[in-house]
């Protein structure tokens, strides 16, 4: 892909140091999700082995399952138990949520940012796309909800690898009234969503993955033909800045923005306003169930 060629040398170390830290202990349980969610001829086997593979998260899950199913007379002992008993797309995100959320577990606040809090608002960005892709064009809105929890991973590589420009870039972000990916880009020379989009490009994502993430903050300027998820992913970041939840690297929206792609999408403004009363309701459930 000729999307990230011509990137600073600063930009390529930045793939490289991942490729050997924390950050891509995700990749295997997380795109093996993805290629799952991609294929409709996946069976529960495959995802009972994939998640099997990682003994960490097997544990997790079912502790989860038992605390869920606490009334049952035996114990969940079994991922494939747990499958029936949660249900095959259910633990799919699960799987994916519990994953991801290794990575924004801890780590310094910087300014008016912290990886929980970040972690807070790419939840909120996964279940706002899913329940518009659901609720608008009636789709299941797997991919949605994968691409929405992974879309901000950048920040965390910006914030493990570039400490001190992070801080400095942050403190602009705060003082200077300016959206992180302007500051990123005057101080780096590219920004968050470039960083991850390339990570996923170099972890072999679906191309649909790497162009909404590359393009999560200027929908418009993509140059294939992802537009709804592309755009998708746009609106649901707007709508959880503009409502406070988590983190804000956009402390200045683009209403106008915002207008042009609800058009392009066919989506009426009242709906967006509908799902995201549904949206507060879902991260009240998921919050009281201890996800971040
Ligand atoms: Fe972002
Ligand atoms: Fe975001």
């Amino acid at each position: 892909m000729t999307l990230f060629e011509g990137k600073n040398g600063r930009f390529q170390s930045l793939l490289q140091a991942v490729d050997n830290s924390d950050i891509s202990s995700i990749k295997s349980v997380v795109s093996g999700i993805v290629r799952i969610i991609n294929d409709p001829r996946s069976t529960v086997k495959e995802l009972k082995e994939l998640i099997e593979k990682d003994p960490p998260l097997t544990a997790r899950l079912l502790r989860i399952a038992n605390s869920a199913f606490y009334s049952l007379q035996r114990k969940v002992s079994e991922i494939e138990q747990a499958i029936v008993l949660i249900g095959f797309d259910e633990l799919k995100e699960l799987a994916l949520n519990q994953k991801v959320c290794e990575l924004f577990a801890k780590g310094d606040r910087v300014e008016g940012y912290s990886r929980p809090l970040l972690w807070k608002h790419s939840v909120a960005v996964a279940l706002l796309s899913k329940m518009i892709y659901r609720k608008e064009f009636g789709l299941k809105g797997d991919n949605m909800y994968a691409a929405g929890l992974l879309h901000d991973l950048g920040i965390v590589v910006e914030d493990q690898f570039l400490r001190l420009q992070f801080a400095d870039i942050m403190k602009t972000v705060r003082e200077g009234g300016r959206n992180l990916a302007d500051a990123e880009t005057s101080v780096l020379g590219f920004h968050h969503a470039e960083v991850c989009g390339a990570l996923l490009d170099h972890w072999n994502f679906p191309g649909e993955f790497v162009f909404s993430i590359a393009f999560h903050h200027s929908g418009f300027e993509q140059p294939q033909d992802f537009t709804s998820m592309v755009l998708t992913l746009y609106v649901a970041n707007h709508v959880c800045q503009k409502h406070g939840i988590g983190y804000s690297d956009t402390p200045l929206r683009d209403d106008e923005a915002y207008r042009r792609c609800l058009n392009t999408l066919g989506i009426n403004e009242t709906s967006v306003v509908v799902i995201t009363v549904d949206l507060k309701k879902e991260m009240a459930r998921v919050e009281s169930r201890g996800l971040f």
